[in-house]
């Protein structure tokens, strides 16, 4: 499994530091909304760092749900536990794997989750179609997938493009690789949305027929931009 040093201290203030309420809390919102979780659902969380996904998720699936986190971050995952013990959630778990290399039968027991989840990380991974895959792999037909990421501000917002290119350069992202186009590809029923002047892109779809729908990581590639 990769592990990564890069929030080894900033860990600890991720929350204060990411630009959470001015500009990131916006599209985990959306995704969230868009997901029309149902009370006692089951989601999955890739990459959920700090948690900071959790308390949207609660609301809406209710303490007969659960959410399985997944970081390859164990500092990210600590603050997540933290955050989890704190608000007094029994119905977390947080494990430290590889989002594209996930083993199946070490998250909910073999079992399919009815939602997945992954906010601001697919564009940290240069395998992220494997992620998206998994994913789609790890979701019940009919279940829902969404794809929260950056991409360089459009139309007048386009201005602040080198604050965006900035601060995906520090997070380590690649504000090119729009992961979400293959979520435009892969699922049925796509829900679109954006934020921030088109900085954050939101993409909520539905997991067709029988093991997902198309799940060769090679789709999407070479979408048209959105
Ligand atoms: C920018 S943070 C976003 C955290 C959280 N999803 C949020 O919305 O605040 C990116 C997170 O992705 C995690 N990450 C990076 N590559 C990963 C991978 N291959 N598998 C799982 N998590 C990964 C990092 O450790 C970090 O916690």
């Amino acid at each position: 499994m990769k592990r990564t040093a890069r929030y080894r201290t900033s860990a600890l203030f991720y929350d204060l530091i990411s630009a959470e309420w001015p500009v990131y809390r916006a599209g985990r919102v959306a995704a969230i909304d868009l997901l029309e979780l149902q009370p006692g659902e089951h989601v999955l969380d890739v990459g959920c760092g700090t948690g900071l996904n959790f308390s949207h998720l609660q609301r809406r699936i209710g303490p007969d749900g659960s959410i399985t986190g997944i970081d390859t971050s164990a500092h990210m995952l600590a603050q997540a536990r933290r955050r989890t013990h704190s608000a007094g959630w029994d119905n977390v778990r947080l494990i430290e794997a590889d989002g594209t290399d996930l083993d199946p039968a070490n998250l909910r027991a073999g079992r399919r989750f009815d939602a997945a989840i992954s906010t601001y990380v697919l564009s940290l991974m240069p395998a992220w179609p494997r992620a998206i895959a998994t994913m789609i792999e790890l979701t019940r037909p009919g279940g829902r997938v969404a794809v929260v990421d950056m991409q360089r501000p459009v139309g007048r917002a386009a201005a602040w493009t080198p604050l965006a290119r900035l601060a995906c350069l520090l997070g380590g992202s690649d504000i090119e690789a729009h992961p979400w186009k293959m979520i435009d590809s892969v699922l049925s029923d796509v829900h679109v949305a954006s934020a921030r002047g088109g900085h954050i892109q939101i993409r909520v779809g539905s997991v067709g027929g029988t093991s997902g729908c198309g799940t060769d990581p090679s789709n999407g590639m070479g979408h048209p931009d959105a």
